[in-house]
């Protein structure tokens, strides 16, 4: 018999995420079908997200070279029914304090900086770069999480060696820019550009780097579809384009200046959505959607 949910102690609540407690050892973390844009949390869910996303991490955590967090597998007994496919049993880890950001386009947060400064934390880059320029070569840049509801701020490498040392700032410089470049090849295959991707790690009893959380996942990364693919110009998000559109356009009345709330997404843009997630997963993956644990539960 599987458990039921109700049975763990739940931890903690995300924007998208629940967090349960399975042992002093193991959490379950589990995927909803929220869907956040323009920073807010939105009142429609899209339908099937949480497995889709969840199954884009399991297909990178075992494509990656590199050590994960998963502790169990998809369908592990442990796994409530009503939640199979959108759930991952982990190692509990010490999480280290920081996002760390692979760059390998410049877009957000990174270009506001470039264009104040020149450089994004503390990289210096060459002058004359644009919204969405290819960098010369892929960049680390870690920033401090924030509280719950405020952004992330971008620090340099050197805060991050004064925090964690050296050697461990090293560390995960090398891990990040591994698993970016592993995997924007892996996406350039598939006609799609991995602008960039935040990881975070956690080290576990041993003192060993561990990738955790999500992975690759279009919450976690920027995908951009590379036909169309234009500098100076802001790329279409591969995933949440006709989100953002509909609420853009006249159609939603929202005004995105009012810091209210967005209003409900109409079907057609919910229904739309929820195949560029799957789409996003099947070309990644090679695999399909509905052959997913827990797809027709
Ligand atoms: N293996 C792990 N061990 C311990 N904590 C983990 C592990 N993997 C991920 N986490 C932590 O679990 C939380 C995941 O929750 P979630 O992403 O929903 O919330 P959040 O990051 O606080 O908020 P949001 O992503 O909505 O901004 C994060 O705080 C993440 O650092
Ligand atoms: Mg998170």
């Amino acid at each position: 018999m599987r458990p039921e949910l109700s049975e763990y102690n739940h931890l903690s609540a995300g924007k998208v995420r629940e967090i349960y407690e399975i042992d002093e050892d193991t959490l379950l973390m589990v995927a909803s079908d929220r869907i956040s844009a323009f920073d807010y949390v939105l009142d429609t869910e899209i339908p099937d997200k949480g497995r889709v996303l969840t199954a884009m991490s399991a297909f990178f955590f075992d494509a990656l070279d590199f050590p994960n967090h998963l502790a169990g597998p998809l369908d592990d007994p442990r796994i409530p029914e009503e939640i199979l496919g959108r759930a991952m049993m982990c190692r509990r880890l010490k999480m280290v304090p920081f996002e760390c950001v692979a760059r390998g386009y410049l877009t957000g947060s990174a270009l506001a900086e470039y264009k104040e400064t020149g450089t994004v934390c503390g990289i210096e880059l060459p002058e004359g770069l644009t919204e969405a320029s290819r960098l010369p070569e892929p960049i680390f840049t870690p920033a401090t999480k924030a509280e719950q509801g405020d952004h992330d701020e971008n620090v340099s490498f050197e805060y991050m060696v004064d925090k964690l040392g050296e050697a461990r700032a090293e560390e995960l410089r090398e891990a990040t820019l591994k698993v970016y470049s592993q995997a924007a090849a892996m996406a350039e295959e598939k006609g799609l550009i991995l602008a960039d991707t935040k990881l975070e790690f956690g080290i576990d009893a041993e003192g060993e780097l561990v990738l955790a959380d999500e992975v690759l996942t279009p919450d976690s990364s920027r995908y951009w579809p590379a036909e169309g693919y234009e500098e100076g110009k802001v790329q279409p998000s591969f995933d949440k384009q006709y989100v953002r559109n509909w609420l853009t356009s006249p159609k939603s009345g929202w005004d995105r200046e009012s810091y209210t709330a967005p209003p409900a997404l109409p079907g057609s843009v919910v229904e739309a959505t929820r195949e560029r997630y799957i789409e996003a997963y099947e070309r990644l993956s090679d695999k399909k959607f509905g052959d997913w644990i827990g797809c027709c539960v």
